[in-house]
């Protein structure tokens, strides 16, 4: 389990003059019209010229907590602690604002805003003088958006979780994040408890500060980050109000330091090797079907090729082992007890399944060194590998003529969707069935309980417009129910298929983060409602079956009405992402900013 003390501080050498990027706005004598314009106004809230010009490292404190984004707002208050660690080390600290950005309060949505963020950030990195930044990282969208931008402006740079909330309780159970409301929804329509208790049991899930306690995207994501090199080991999966948390807020706030002045970038620590670590790591620890879009997207900005055929071959047959909800019983406070990433890293090496343990950290040490020999604490809440949770927890990547790619999670298949939908002798890997085609999110909810739809349990609920162009930045809407009437009848689940998203606290097995999606012109614009559809786990096909030639000539008549209509967009930022996003199985980058690559040098 994760210990301060037992980390090697690395000793530091302050390099005197005018190696750090940060010179040329502060200390540049052959310039001094432009470095006193520069300096003066930094001076102007106490800053003195000796400190500016004493060639310390200027570190940023990349800020993406605020009023706004209360799952990271205690980095507010951490950022004290990063401060005082940078000062001790040498480096002279500017915090700035990060484009906020909260999972739950964001309309459309918040994937929306990765990009944003991004672009944000890299031209604050680019356009300031620092010589080093800690990510401030945590709520879903937050930690990609700022590992992206670290990996286009490749300056050195280190990942501060803010940590998750406590664990939930009602009434002697655990409520954790999200997951309690798909249940409480649940309650609610049952009649088993009324408004008052609905707000009541939700909110309990939220019990302090720090992001959602299960595994979820933001759960998944920090532990990622770690997993990548970009935290230093042991630091993700600290609950944000425990005193280690701003421990080793401290810490990283020194680590920085020492980061600047042995020129380790982001470029050094998110290699090939470290994606590929990620990759295990995420079926591991159950982690959520929004990290082949944000890893692929952190790959792509660094020029590293990573597609979701890789997600399958390194991570479909790596068992779970971390049990949290969605999937199992605990929450954030029980997996930092049980010994968090390390101690899930740790048992991957113990059985041969880390691919690249001489993968280095921003600790200086590699992944390998820093997880080698820690064992779980609590051997339920991680389980051992030889007794997992479940076998194969990763992701198929499935293809056919509905979409070129599409993730399915096959470790959350029910054994009741197993013995309908996979049982038959002759075929036990694929099922058919009719589908039911929705226009959105709205559509589905409109139209979910029309009887005239006919549905019943040989039917396939199919979404589409809810990708990156279709719903801008892709609706989490994959997940769908059934309509009532099958619910009533015990029927909880459908197969799905869809161009959007889902949450990472559903344990849907959907088909999702299709790509292309219908309305990138995707085999999901062409299919109707009706249509029999074809899904193979074994040959990781998904198609309607329906002849080449029907198909063109449907593609044929679509395009001559214009393609698939989309709804217009609502902000100028929608429009502007719609003109240049990519796919999600290219990570939804803004393709012109994928060219850019080691900015801070240029
Ligand atoms: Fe922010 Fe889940 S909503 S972490
Ligand atoms: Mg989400």
């Amino acid at each position: 389990t994760f210990t301060l003390s037992k980390r090697k501080q690395t000793s530091m050498t302050v390099k005197k003059g005018s190696s750090l990027r940060s010179a040329a706005w502060f200390d540049n004598p052959d310039d001094p019209g432009m470095t006193a314009l520069y300096i003066e106004r930094y001076l102007n809230y106490g800053l003195t010229r000796e400190e500016l010009q004493s060639g310390k490292p200027i570190i940023g404190i990349a800020q993406t907590g605020s009023d706004l984004s209360p799952c990271n707002r205690h980095h507010l208050e951490l950022a004290k602690r990063v401060r005082e660690g940078i000062r001790e080390a040498g480096g002279i600290c500017f915090e700035f604002p990060v484009h906020p950005i909260q999972e739950t309060g964001k309309r459309p949505t918040a994937a929306l805003d990765r990009n944003l963020a991004y672009l944000g950030l890299v031209e604050l990195l680019y356009g300031y003088p620092i010589d080093g930044v800690v990510l401030t990282i945590g709520c879903d969208k937050t930690t990609p958006a700022c590992l992206m931008a670290a990996a286009t402006v490749n300056i050195p740079a280190i990942a501060l979780s803010v940590g998750p909330m406590l664990n939930g309780w009602y009434k002697g159970e655990r409520t954790g994040s999200g997951t309690i409301i798909w249940k409480a929804r649940k309650m609610l329509a049952a009649g088993e408890i009324d408004y008052e208790g609905f707000m009541d049991l939700v909110a309990s899930s939220a019990p302090s500060v720090g992001y959602c306690n299960t595994m979820g995207t933001a759960t998944t994501m920090n532990s990622l980050a770690e997993a990548l090199g970009m935290q230093l080991p042991g630091s993700a999966a600290i609950p944000a109000p425990y005193r280690e948390r701003s421990q080793i807020a401290y810490e990283t706030g020194r680590r920085i330091v020492g980061l600047v002045h042995e020129d380790t970038k982001p470029s050094d620590i998110m290699t090939r090797e470290a994606f590929e670590n990620a990759i295990v790591v995420n079926s591991a620890i159950g982690g959520s079907t929004n990290a082949p879009i944000h890893l692929n997207a952190i790959a792509r900005h660094l020029g590293i090729p990573l597609d979701n055929d890789d997600w399958q071959r390194l991570g479909l047959e790596i068992p779970l082992l971390v049990n949290l909800q969605p999937a199992g019983t605990y929450l954030g406070e029980d997996y930092f007890h049980a010994g968090g990433v390390p101690a899930v890293i740790g048992e991957l090496l113990r059985n041969g399944k880390l691919p690249h343990p001489d993968a280095r950290t921003v600790a200086g040490t590699t992944i390998g060194a820093a997880c080698q020999g820690v064992e779980t604490a609590l051997p339920d809440v991680i389980k051992p590998f030889h007794a997992p949770m479940m076998a194969n927890a990763g992701f198929l990547n499935l293809k056919g003529n509905l979409f070129d790619s599409a993730i399915m999670k096959t470790s959350v298949i029910s054994d009741q969707f197993r013995n309908r939908y996979l049982s038959n002798p002759n075929d036990p890997d694929a099922f058919e069935g009719r589908a039911i085609v929705f226009e959105g999110p709205e559509d589905y909810h409109a139209r979910i309980d029309d009887p005239q739809l006919d549905i019943d349990e040989t039917c396939i609920l199919i979404v589409r417009g809810a990708g990156p162009l279709g719903y801008p930045g892709g609706a989490e809407v994959v997940n769908m129910q059934p309509p009532s009437a099958l619910i009533q009848k015990g029927i909880t689940e459908l197969p799905c298929i869809g161009d959007g998203r889902q949450s990472g606290t559903s344990g849907s097995p959907s088909i999702l983060n299709a790509a292309p999606e219908a309305a990138a012109m995707g085999g999901l614009a062409l299919v109707r409602t009706g249509d029999r559809i074809r899904v193979d786990l074994r040959k990781c096909t998904a198609n309607i079956l329906i002849s080449e030639a029907d198909l063109a000539a449907r593609r044929e008549a679509l395009e001559k009405q214009g393609g698939f209509g989309i709804a217009a967009s609502q902000t100028p930022w929608q429009e502007i992402q719609r003109a240049m996003v990519d796919q999600f199985d290219q990570g939804m980058v803004l393709k012109p900013a994928a060219y850019y690559r080691d900015i801070a040098r240029t």
